[in-house]
This record gives structure tokens, sequence and C-alpha cells, in this order.
């Protein structure tokens, strides 16, 4: 399977995002992942559709824009107006149905997202809806934390439900992806990885992604 490297911005340095942007370009990225939070869906308050449309005119790099936020619906339009190519919205959000069915009409790629305590089940009814399921391997909220193996079992059966069903699906691991984690999301079924710490704080962000690409430790 072709396997995708999705840089978290989370871990850049602020400052000076957009050549923290183009760094990842340069360094071979697939996706540059935007983590949005509201200091409310998780305890930490990052950045809004603004700053990604600044970003959107120094890279070329699809925006893959993670909203960890309690209202997803009010803010889909704007991100995808800044230039989002896809959108992960939450299921634990109340809104998260009608966040899908606006990204849907907007053309972009939709997502949906569990978080550590949520079950798979609860992807199911929206499967041959979506482009992507994100499986979070740690609580969302911040960078920095351990690879839960105890989510690979939620991959594989992501896995087997996209194979009988014959849906072109993606699967995207976000939160302690690392050289030694990758290679277990990779053989669970996942074919597009987040990785915030792994890679920004890499001394050769190449080399890092080309390892986590190959899904060898
Ligand atoms: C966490 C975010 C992640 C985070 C991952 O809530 O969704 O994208 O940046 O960071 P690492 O790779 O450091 O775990
Ligand atoms: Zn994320």
């Amino acid at each position: 399977m072709n396997i995708q490297i999705a840089p978290s911005i989370l871990s850049a340095d602020f400052a000076c995002l957009g050549q923290e942007a183009r760094r990842m370009e340069l360094a071979g990225a697939d996706l540059l992942h935007i983590d949005v939070m509201d200091g409310h869906f998780v305890p930490n308050i990052t950045i809004g559709a603004p700053v990604v449309y600044c970003l959107r005119k120094v890279t070329k790099l699809p925006f893959d824009v993670h909203l960890m936020i309690s209202e997803p619906d009010r803010y889909v339009d704007a991100f995808v107006d800044a230039g989002a190519n896809m959108v992960t919205v939450h299921a634990e959000c109340p809104s998260a149905d009608k966040a899908l069915k606006q990204l849907r009409h907007r053309g972009v790629k939709c997502a949906l997202s569990v978080k550590p305590g949520t079950p798979v089940d609860a992807v199911y009814p929206y499967l041959d809806k979506l482009d992507m399921v994100l499986v979070m391997t740690v609580e969302p909220g911040f960078g920095g934390q351990s690879f839960m193996t105890d989510m690979l079992p939620k991959i594989r059966t992501l896995r087997q439900w996209a194979d009988q069903f014959g849906l072109p699906l993606d699967i995207q691991v976000d939160g302690g992806v690392d050289v030694n984690t990758a290679p277990l999301a990779i053989a669970a079924g996942a074919n597009i990885l987040v990785a915030g710490t792994a890679v920004f704080y890499s001394d050769d962000p190449k080399a890092t992604i080309r390892k986590l690409r190959s899904g060898r430790a």
C-alpha cells in the first residue's frame, strides 16, 4: 500500500510557521497536518482559519485539517475557504454528521475520527461516505505523548471493513507515531501516518519521513 506521511505542525516553531511548512515540503512530506483546537473539545487552543489561509500561500502541500473542536459544523466552511484539502471532524461531536454533509457539499475530502475511548463502531454507519477514518492513538490535545498500542485492533477492524465492502478508505493514525510505532500501524492497515515530534524534532526530517514511510523499524 502507498504510505503517506503527514507532519503535524503542532510541533513546529509557531514563530515561523511558513518556513516550517516549507521545511516539511522539502523533506518530502505528502500532506501537512494542521491541528485545530478550541480549548473545549480538548484542553488546548491552537490556530484558526486565518492562519491556514496565510499558510496556503507558502506551500503546495495538501492541507489535512484535524478539527478538535466541539462545534465543527460552525467552522468547516471557513477552513475550506482558507484552503483545506481534507477535513477531519470528531465522531464525539453532536454535529459531526452535519459537518460531514457540509464537507461533501464543498467537494473536499472528509474524515471522521475516534478518540481512544470511542469504539470504532461509531464510524460504521458513515463508512461509505468517508474518504478517511482517523484513529487517535493518544488522547487528543498535545503532541509528544506515547502511542497507545491497544488502538491497533481498531485499525485492523477498519481495514477489514474497507476490504469487505470494497471501499477505497484511507486509514490515518495520529499520536505517538515514530520509527518504532509506524511499522505497527502500517501492519495493522493504516496508510496515512501523522507525526509531529518525530519529524519536526528530527535532525534529518527527510530521512525520518523516508523511514516512517518504509514501515521498517
Ligand atoms: C494531538 C494531535 C496530533 C499531534 C501529534 O492531539 O492531534 O496531531 O500533533 O503529535 P505527536 O506526533 O508528537 O504525538
Ligand atoms: Zn492531529
